[in-house]
């Protein structure tokens, strides 16, 4: 494979890929597709490096569909990807965690062959105290030919083509896969190109780091405790081990900091909604982690089963994670499965 001298952009790497599996799920339009969300989340970080020098610092006072007050962001990072995948051809009809209904292509667009999914911004309780947030998108085929519905979008996780997230950090990262294994592309802001700095990224099938709001600690049911407490006693006790634990409270950054150094990141069911499983949205969160993560030789589950293969009732339902390193990953879905 060759690179020019400034390293191998997206561009290149995508047709690369595209020969190399001569065409097999990653198409052309599926390259233009991320080609435009990369150009689109690029104008999201410039906002988003904006901070209070920007118009859309602080909350909007509105809710969206999860019940969440949206920030002036979000609905700005909803409003960009928006704008910028309707005319592009590739798309039938995109869903927002932002919003309640699906997004149709305007008549006066062409309609291509997938479905887009995003959480505009994921995180952003952390954007006005300049910790890093991101985007996560799906791409979902469409190939029905008639007006998608909200029902064409609830395809099992193991059907995506496509995934990825941008980290707006210290550096502007953007993670994806498309089937083939999981590669990381930094920003070069000087150029606006997206270079291939993070080849084949694996996670570590051991760790000793891991990720869970602690302060929901006494709704948890007994699986999550147990595996809790174990970790936490450390090596006086059963694991024979020291943890460490990180939460950034962005999932982006989370799931980042596995990708590059193993982990395992938790976002349990407890006992205050058991009709709502969990904080994360299945379509806009578990769904392309779980494929990112699994692409990258880690595991993701619900608890009991591989999120990959849920079948979703509805758009915006949440679903309980357990993501990263596959030995713990395995271990805490056993101990659900013992009861
Ligand atoms: P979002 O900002 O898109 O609503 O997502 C926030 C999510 C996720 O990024 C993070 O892992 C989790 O919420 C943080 O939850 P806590 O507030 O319970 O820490
Ligand atoms: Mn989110
Ligand atoms: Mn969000």
């Amino acid at each position: 494979m060759r690179s020019t001298s400034h390293g191998m952009t997206l561009t290149q790497h995508l047709i690369e890929e595209q020969r190399k599996h001569n065409n097999n799920n990653i198409t052309a339009n599926l390259r233009l597709l991320i080609e435009v969300i990369s150009r689109a989340c690029r104008l999201i970080s410039y906002h988003v490096s904006r901070g209070a020098l920007g118009e859309a610092y602080g909350s909007s006072n509105k809710k969206n569909i999860q019940g969440e007050i949206q920030k002036k962001v979000d609905i700005l990072a909803n409003s960009i990807l928006l704008e910028a995948n309707e005319w592009g051809g590739n798309l039938s009809a995109m869903a927002s965690e932002e919003m309640e209904d699906i997004h149709l292509i305007p008549d006066c667009f062409p309609k291509g062959d997938y479905l887009l999914l995003f959480d505009p911004l994921d995180g952003s309780s952390n954007i006005d105290v300049n910790v890093s947030v991101g985007t996560i998108f799906s791409v979902l085929p469409y190939l029905e030919g008639n007006i998608p519905t909200e029902t064409s979008f609830l395809q099992k996780g193991s059907h995506q083509v496509a995934a990825g997230y941008f980290v707006y950090g210290p550096q502007i990262s953007l993670v994806l896969t498309t089937g083939y294994g999981v590669n990381c592309f930094t920003l070069d802001r000087e150029l606006g190109s997206w270079i291939l700095t993070h080849r084949n990224l694996r996670i570590p099938p051991d760790t000793l780091e891991y990720a869970i709001n602690t302060s929901n600690q006494r709704h948890w049911y007994a699986p999550v405790q147990r595996y809790i407490k174990e970790l936490i006693e450390g090596e006086d006790a059963a694991r024979k081990a020291d943890f460490n634990m990180r939460w950034i409270a962005s999932m982006v950054s989370d799931v980042h900091r596995i990708l590059h150094r193993g982990g395992i990141f938790m976002y349990p069911a407890d006992k205050r909604t058991p009709n709502k499983p969990g904080k994360l949205r299945l379509m806009y969160e578990a769904n392309p982690m779980a494929f990112i993560v699994e692409q990258a030789g880690g595991a993701a589950t619900n608890g009991k089963n591989r999120i990959l293969d849920i079948q979703p009732q509805s758009l915006h339902e949440r679903v309980a994670v357990f993501l990263g390193s596959k030995n713990e990953v395995d271990r805490v879905t056993r101990y659900h499965l013992e009861g």
